[in-house]
């Protein structure tokens, strides 16, 4: 059966990929592609409906990002959102011009015709949330204005029988109260979608196709107990059992405990048929670390360290003719693969392959997923979910959470500060609502007192952080009470920690993490 697929025509908006997420949301299957994809290809996905972004540009200056008039012809279903809905008008012959007020935030829209399907089940005047500087003075001929604001004589038009819409806000923020409402009923009452894209079927069908392309070959996975590797791992082993070999390199340099749970649910005591091979890499680590203080320094010989460890098992193994990467959907987005407003980083999952081991193809069975339905993938297919809700961890580890030189010694306190934090962070019901956070060892030791004794000990830092995208963050705000508890905690607990100290610092001007 053909997969229901609508797609976003990127145009370089900031929310480019909420869109395909929402669209999503109502399962309906959903994938970005930038505007300057051939409408040939266009074609050929025979999408049941298409998107088209905001974007930062000016529809009417020449260089302007733009798309082929023939885009409306198709016969497909086209929504314009923000940008795209005044390239919509711009190129079918309305009027796109700078406004004298630029609207920005939530508005109030009032809607003009009720019947509309894209307002299908919405109440005017209804919020949204609007952010353009130019607006749509006149709408292209064939189409009806649907609904407008204050400022904005065309906040919506369409032309029904072509099944056209054009709507100036953003309906994939969730400021925009009946913004999912209004992308269901494009998706839904418009495009004709029965939204069968759920995650069920979409393991289901997965594992038979892992199964299918891997037939009785050999599968390698270097497993590092995040959530996108130990996802990729169970459904290879689902779908191949023994055939896979995960390697899970231990670097010493994982949270408390976190070498040991990976073992526990991966390894021979645990709940998969795979093969399962954990090197203790601890000390060869430490070792190349020893006296390096550079951050930079420290994170090449980690990532050096790192592949010379799995390319001595690789080699144990022998020849495989699979490598499982974990890649996911934003990755590809992000590397410039698939939507726009793009090149954020090259990822290092994308386009480089380990030439270290032998291997013929590559799978990356969650190459197609956000973050969030890998999180449901996981739980689908019973994975426990204090894994599965893991926070983001870097793959240097508490390498780049130890400033300065990074020993055994502190190591050990790094790991027992921040189980403390976690912990406590749990206890007050504060973790889902952090987007990350984490106990770093600072490289400053200071003069404290502890029952009548002088110390001369190292101070912890303690860093939350709330964020959408990793790019920017600010800090969390954590109530005094927590912070006093942790602080009591870890200097109690923690030998050689005297002080504790929040990191209020926003990205930017800082990073996340803190090395
Ligand atoms: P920064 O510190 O750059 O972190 O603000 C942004 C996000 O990326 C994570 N991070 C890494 N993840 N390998 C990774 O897989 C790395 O080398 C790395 N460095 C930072 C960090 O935890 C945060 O979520």
């Amino acid at each position: 059966m053909k997969r229901e697929l609508v797609i976003v025509i990127d145009f370089g908006g900031q929310y480019n990929q909420l869109v395909a997420r929402r669209v999503r949301e109502c399962n309906v299957y959903c994938e970005i592609y930038s505007y300057k994809t051939d409408i040939e290809k266009i074609k050929e996905l025979d999408p049941m409906g298409i998107i088209l972004t905001g974007g930062p540009n000016s529809c009417y200056e020449a260089d302007s990002p733009t798309y082929s008039r023939e885009l409306f012809e198709l016969g497909i279903p086209v929504l314009g959102l923000c940008y795209g809905a005044q390239l919509m008008m711009h190129l079918l012959g309305g009027r796109v011009e700078r406004a004298d007020v630029r609207e920005y935030g939530k508005t109030e829209v009032m809607i003009d015709k009720l019947e509309s399907k894209i307002f299908e089940e919405v109440v005017s005047p209804t919020i949204c949330w609007m952010s353009h500087f130019d607006s749509i003075s006149k709408a292209a001929p064939g189409f009806e204005v649907t609904a407008h604001t204050a400022d904005c004589p065309v906040a919506a038009a369409e032309n029904g029988a072509k099944r056209l819409y054009a709507i100036q806000y953003h309906p994939e923020v969730l400021h925009t109260a009946e913004g999912t409402k209004m992308l269901s009923n494009f998706v839904h009452g418009v495009c004709g979608c029965a939204g069968d894209w759920r995650m069920d079927s979409f393991v289901e069908e997965s594992i038979r196709s892992i199964r299918e392309k891997v037939g009785d070959g050999k599968v390698l996975c270097a497993l590092s107990g995040g959530v996108d590797s130990s996802v990729a791992a169970v459904m290879l082993s689902k779908a191949i059992g023994s055939q896979l070999t995960c390697v899970f390199v231990d670097h010493g340099l994982l949270r408390k405990n976190e070498g040991d749970e990976v073992e526990e649910v991966f390894g021979p005591e645990g709940n998969y048929d795979l093969n399962f091979v954990r090197v203790n890499a601890q000390q060869r680590f430490y070792e190349k670390l020893a006296g390096v203080t550079e951050p930079e320094e420290k994170r090449k010989i980690i990532g050096e360290e790192f592949i010379r460890v799995f390319e001595e098992e690789a080699k144990k193994i022998g020849a495989v003719d699979f490598l499982v990467q974990g890649t996911i959907y934003p990755d590809i987005v992000e590397s410039g693969l698939g939507g726009e407003s793009a090149v954020i980083k090259s990822h290092h999952n994308v386009g480089g392959l380990p030439d270290y081991v032998d291997f013929k193809e590559i799978i990356e069975p969650l190459r197609d997923l956000f973050k969030d339905e890998v999180r449901k993938a996981g739980l689908e297919m019973g994975i426990p979910e204090y894994l599965v809700f893991r926070q983001p961890f870097p793959g240097p580890g508490l390498g780049v959470r130890i400033v300065g030189e990074v020993t055994a010694e502190k190591v050990k306190m790094v790991q027992d500060a921040d189980a403390i934090y976690r912990e406590e962070i749990q206890n007050a019901g504060l973790d889902k609502g952090i987007g990350q956070y984490f106990a770093a060892l600072t490289n400053m030791r200071s003069v404290g007192v502890m029952g009548d004794e002088r110390t001369y000990d190292y101070a912890v830092a303690l860093r939350a952080v709330n964020t959408v995208d990793f790019m920017t963050a600010e800090a969390a705000e954590i109530p005094w009470s927590v912070l006093q508890k942790v602080t009591s905690r870890i200097v109690n607990e923690v030998a050689h920690v005297n002080r504790v100290l929040y990191d209020c610092t926003g990205k930017p001007p800082g990073t996340i993490e803190f090395e």
